[in-house]
């Protein structure tokens, strides 16, 4: 029987991690997790229910209320999120919540019930987790650990193909402005900023394709399972 590890994808926004982690997790028969889709579930709680993030009673006594779990959708062969038993999957990708999601991110007591439930996620090992402080704050001992980069343009052209299929009247301005904002926040809050794990392998997909990112990564799994 084959080991089963921990392999962690972080890096920055667009960077195609969640393709990546989707793919390698499907060719080893692995758990995927989207930590990124825990903090917009929040994201999504807190602006409907008028949460001031900023003040941590408010923060807390929401949290109480937060059931998140993952459940797998077998016609479309993805792990989706459920937010108080409602699936916010698709939700949770739009640009209302996007424009939120790296100051909500911030927040300590947020980070700290995030964190524990991907840890308890992880307990069984087998899993790939994506995100931006999987390596450095969640599974630091973690078997693999990729960093992903890519040119901003390329970013902001993927990520603005993927918001136009569903809202035509998005600009690419926009796309580019939150992507911006979001690198900035992500890579300069105080608590778990976005940063390479020292350990970790940078991943650069400018010029790569899908194919050829995965098997690079399966490559260096292969090599641990
Ligand atoms: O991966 P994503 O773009 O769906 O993530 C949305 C936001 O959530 C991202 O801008 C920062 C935050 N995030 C985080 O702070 N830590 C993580 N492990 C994952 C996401």
């Amino acid at each position: 029987m084959s080991k089963k590890i921990i392999i962690t994808i972080d890096g920055w926004s667009s960077t195609g991690k969640s393709t990546l982690a989707k793919q390698l997790a499907k060719e080893l028969g692995y758990v995927y997790i989207d930590s990124g889709a825990m903090y917009r579930a929040i994201t999504l709680y807190f602006l409907r229910n008028h949460i001031d993030w900023t003040d941590v009673n408010e923060v807390n006594a929401a949290l109480k209320d937060i059931v998140i779990e993952f459940q797998f959708n077998e016609k479309s062969q993805q792990s989706e999120i459920i937010l108080n038993g409602e699936n916010v999957e698709y939700v949770i990708r739009d640009l209302v919540v996007a424009e939120k999601v790296s100051d909500v991110a911030t927040i300590k007591e947020i980070r700290s019930f995030a964190v524990a439930q991907q840890q308890k996620m992880g307990e069984k090992k087998g899993i790939v987790m994506d995100g931006r402080d999987i390596g450095t704050t969640v599974f630091p001992d973690a078997e693999l650990k990729i960093f992903m980069t890519a040119d901003s343009a390329v970013r902001v052209e993927r990520r603005f193909k993927e918001l136009y299929e569903k809202n035509p009247n998005i600009t690419i301005e926009e796309v580019k402005n939150n992507l911006e904002m979001r690198d900035y926040i992500d890579s300069h809050r105080e608590v778990s900023p976005l940063r390479k794990a020292e350990d970790a392998i940078e991943l650069d997909n400018t010029h790569l394709t899908m194919e050829e990112q995965l098997g690079i990564a399966l490559k260096f799994a292969k090599k641990l399972v």
